[in-house]
C-alpha cells in the first residue's frame, strides 16, 4: 500500500523544482535562435501570448489533475476510465518520459564531457575546424559518450532516491539560484565584447513583418516543450504541492523564470556569436562546436577569461540538464513505484537500466549508426520528433479534456482556489473553466495536426 506522500517544503521549493524541469536545453539552444529568426522581440510577444492563452492554461489543467488525484498518469486513467479502455493513452504517456530521459542524458553527459575539458583549459585555442572536429570525435565514439551518459543518470538516479524533500527539492533549490547567477554573469561578460550590439538587436529588435502561421506554430510547440508539459512531470510535481500552495501563482513564476532564463540565455550567447562575426544557429551545433571556439578566442584577450567563462557556461548547461532530467526520472520512478508497487532499490534500477540501455542506440546515431535511419530520422532525431512534435499533445489533450470533462466542476473549484481561499483565482474560474472545457482541446488538436501535415 502507498505510504502518506512527502511534499515540498514551500513556495521557493515548489517554483524551484517547477522551474528546474522547465528551464533546459530548450531554454539555452533553442529559443535564442528562434527568438532572432523569427523577428526578435516580435515573437517575443506572440511567444508570451501563447504561453498565456495555451501554456499556462494547460499547466493549470496538469497541476489540477496532480494534486486532486495525488497520483501519476496512470492512475488517473485507470481511476477515470475504470472500463481500461484507455490505459493505452497511460501507456503513451510514460512513453514520453522514457524517450526523453533516454536522449536527454546523452546531451546532458556532453555538458558533463565538456564541463571536464574546460577545467582541463581544453579551450585554450582552438580554430573553428578543430572545434568541429572536437565534437564530431566525441560524439561519435563509442565509449565515452556512453561513459559520461551513464554518469549523468547515475547523478540523477541518486538525487530521485533521497527523495522528494532531501533529493529533488534540495538540489532544485540550491542549483536554480546558482544557475541564474551564472547566467547573469555571462551576460554581463557577453555585452561588454566588442561588437555585441548586433548580437543584442537580434534579439531583441522587434519585427513584425515575420510573424505568420509557421511562426506562431513554432511559439506555441516551443512554449509547450520549454514548460515541460504533457509528460506528467508537472502533474507528478504536483502531487508534492501541498493544498495551501496555489496553482495559478505557482504557474505564472514558472512562466514567468522559464521566459526569463531562455531570454537571458540569449543574451548571453548571441552578443558573443555575432561579437566573433559568425551566424548565428542553434542545437548542439551552437553549443557544442560554435560557442567553443568563441570562448577561446576570448583567451587570446585574456586567458583568465578564457579559462572562466567556458568553464561556468558547460556548469550552467550541465545543472539546467540535470534538473529537466530529474523530472523525468521521477515521473516513471513514481508510476514504478506506485503504480506498478516495485520497491524503491526495484524503481530506480529498472528507470535507470531503461534510460541507460534507451539512450545507448540515441548516442551511436552520432556514430556507428549514423547511416540507420527510420523516415529519415536518425534514432536520436527520432527520439526529440516524436516527444516534442506528437506525444507531448497527446498527453496535454488527455490532461485538459480529464480536467473539463471528467473531473467534477467543484473539484477544479477547490484545486484552483484552494477551497475558496484565492481571491483572483475565484475571480479567473469561471472563463479558465470554460477555456479549459472548450477551447483548449481544439487549440491542442489545431497545433497537432499542423505539426502532422504543414
Ligand atoms: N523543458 C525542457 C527544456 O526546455 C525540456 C523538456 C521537455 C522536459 N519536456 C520535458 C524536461 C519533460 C523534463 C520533463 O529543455
Amino acid at each position: 500500500m502507498k505510504g502518506k506522500k512527502e511534499q515540498f517544503s514551500n513556495r521557493f521549493a515548489v517554483i524551484a523544482a517547477m522551474a528546474g524541469s522547465a528551464i533546459g536545453l530548450g531554454n539555452i539552444w533553442r529559443f535564442p535562435y528562434m527568438v532572432g529568426e523569427n523577428g526578435g522581440g516580435a515573437f517575443v510577444i506572440v511567444y508570451l501570448i501563447c504561453s498565456v492563452f495555451l501554456a499556462l492554461p494547460c499547466f493549470f489543467s496538469e497541476a489540477i489533475l496532480g494534486r486532486h488525484s495525488g497520483t501519476g498518469i496512470m492512475g488517473i486513467v485507470k481511476s477515470k476510465f475504470p472500463e481500461g479502455k484507455l490505459n493505452f493513452l497511460g501507456v503513451l504517456c510514460i512513453l514520453s518520459p522514457v524517450l526523453i530521459l533516454s536522449f536527454y542524458s546523452i546531451v546532458g553527459g556532453w555538458s558533463l564531457e565538456y564541463l571536464v575539458k574546460a577545467i582541463a583549459g581544453d579551450f585554450n585555442s582552438m580554430s573553428e575546424t578543430e572545434s568541429v572536429r572536437v565534437f564530431n570525435d566525441y560524439s561519435s565514439s563509442v565509449w565515452r559518450p556512453i561513459l559520461t551518459h551513464f554518469v549523468f543518470l547515475t547523478t540523477t538516479a541518486v538525487v530521485v532516491s533521497l527523495g522528494v524533500k532531501k533529493g529533488i527539492e534540495k538540489f532544485n533549490k540550491i542549483i536554480m539560484p546558482v544557475l541564474f547567477v551564472l547566467m547573469v554573469l555571462i551576460v554581463v561578460f557577453s555585452m561588454s565584447l566588442p561588437g555585441a550590439e548586433a548580437g543584442l538587436s537580434y534579439i531583441l529588435k522587434p519585427d513584425f513583418s515575420k510573424i505568420d502561421a509557421d511562426v506562431i506554430c513554432d511559439a506555441l510547440g516551443q512554449s509547450f516543450f520549454s514548460l515541460s508539459l504533457g509528460m506528467g512531470t508537472i502533474l507528478v510535481y504536483s502531487t508534492f504541492m501541498k493544498k495551501s500552495e496555489s496553482i495559478i501563482g505557482s504557474g505564472v513564476l514558472t512562466v514567468v523564470f522559464d521566459t526569463a532564463f531562455a531570454i537571458l540565455a540569449g543574451l548571453a550567447i548571441m552578443p558573443a556569436v555575432f561579437s566573433a562575426g559568425i551566424g548565428p544557429s542553434s542545437g548542439p551545433g551552437l553549443v557544442y562546436e560554435t560557442l567553443p571556439y568563441i570562448f577561446s578566442s576570448m583567451g587570446t584577450v585574456s586567458p583568465t577569461v578564457g579559462y572562466l567563462v567556458p568553464l561556468l557556461f558547460f556548469l550552467a548547461v550541465l545543472m539546467a540538464a540535470l534538473t529537466s532530467e530529474i523530472s523525468m526520472f521521477e515521473v516513471i520512478y513514481e508510476y514504478l513505484r506506485y503504480d506498478r508497487l516495485y520497491s524503491k532499490k526495484k524503481a530506480i534500477l529498472t528507470v535507470f537500466l531503461i534510460g541507460f540501455l534507451i539512450g545507448i542506440p540515441c548516442s551511436m546515431s552520432f556514430g556507428v549508426l549514423k547511416g540507420f535511419t527510420l523516415w529519415g530520422l536518425t534514432l536520436f532525431d527520432l527520439a526529440d520528433f516524436t516527444t516534442s512534435n506528437f506525444l507531448m499533445f497527446i498527453g496535454s489533450l488527455l490532461f485538459c479534456m480529464i480536467v473539463g470533462w471528467k473531473m467534477k466542476k467543484e473539484e477544479v473549484y477547490m484545486e484552483i482556489t484552494n477551497n475558496g481561499e484565492k481571491k483572483f483565482a475565484k475571480l479567473i474560474f469561471k472563463p479558465l473553466y470554460l477555456w479549459i472545457r472548450y477551447v483548449l482541446p481544439f487549440g491542442i488538436i489545431i497545433i497537432f495536426l499542423t505539426n502532422l501535415f504543414v
